[in-house]
């Protein structure tokens, strides 16, 4: 692992990532058995939840008292539909990892429409109520959308219910079985509720990656591209692998 510019690190492989990010919450469990996680969904953190369950396994990690809020939810969905966010943590982590259901929390799939904004307050209030995120795992969409906030999100924003751009469903129709079956709209915590956790942890892998990491972490930070606002946190590291980082222009090492 390399910090090829400040709080950004460049690992060889991205298992490599996955421990060092994996390890990192092991030592924070161990000062604060209840900490808060910010979870994240996409094929970015898989491998983080494949080593923390390896831990758990081996018994070096006990994630029995902590707690977890995921970034968003797909709307429009029966509670237990198998590509709801909340099922694929289950089946990837939570189980798995035998964090207790009452200690998970994602916005509800199957709210009704008149329910939403009071969904959406409920899930302010009750990371409030946890004491705020004390690690947020973040990923980062092909167009820069960080959660769904999409582009074109402002930085005040809260959770609340957005429509979901036509790069997003795309990138989301394996997983629904087709492009007519994703949903049109989620709930997202916004920005603002991101930046307020004490430590952000952005993963970025692959080339197809390479121009948004650039856009990112060296362009303007605008509403253009959520995943800029990252940078004005003080505690924001980003591991990227060779290939999400070959286009970063600042980095000597990248222009050979
Ligand atoms: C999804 C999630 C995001 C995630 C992004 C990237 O839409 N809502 O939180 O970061 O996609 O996905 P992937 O990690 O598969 O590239």
């Amino acid at each position: 692992m390399i910090e090829i510019a400040p709080r950004t690190f460049q690992v060889e492989g991205r298992d490599e990532a996955d421990r060092a990010l994996a390890n990192e919450i092991v030592v924070l469990v161990r000062a604060k058995p209840d900490l808060v996680l910010g979870l994240a969904t996409g094929t970015t953190p898989v491998g983080v939840y494949r080593e923390l369950v390896r831990l758990v396994g081996t018994g070096e990690l006990d994630l029995a008292r902590v707690r977890t809020f995921n970034l968003d939810e797909y709307l429009g969905l029966e509670r237990n539909d198998p590509a709801a966010f909340r099922a694929r943590m289950q089946a990837m982590l939570f189980g798995p990892a035998r964090i207790p259901l009452a200690r998970t929390d994602l916005p509800a799939c199957d709210v009704q429409r008149k329910g939403e904004a009071a969904e959406c307050e409920r899930y302010e209030r009750a990371i409030e109520a946890a004491g705020g995120i004390d690690l947020q795992l973040l990923g980062i969409g092909r167009n820069g959308h960080i959660g769904f906030n999409e582009p074109g999100s402002e930085r005040a924003t809260r959770t609340r219910i957005v429509e979901l751009d036509a790069t997003t469903r795309e990138d989301a129709a394996a997983a629904f079985g087709g492009l007519e079956r994703v949903p049109r709209r989620a709930i997202t915590v916004g920005i603002a509720t991101i930046l307020a956790a004490r430590r952000l942890r952005v993963l970025a892998f692959g080339p197809h990656k390479a121009s948004i990491v650039r856009a990112t972490l060296e362009g303007p930070i605008c509403t253009a591209v959520p995943a800029s606002f990252l940078r004005e946190h003080s505690d924001v590291e980003f591991w990227l692998d060779r290939d999400a980082a070959r286009e970063l222009v600042r980095v000597p090492s990248n222009r050979v």
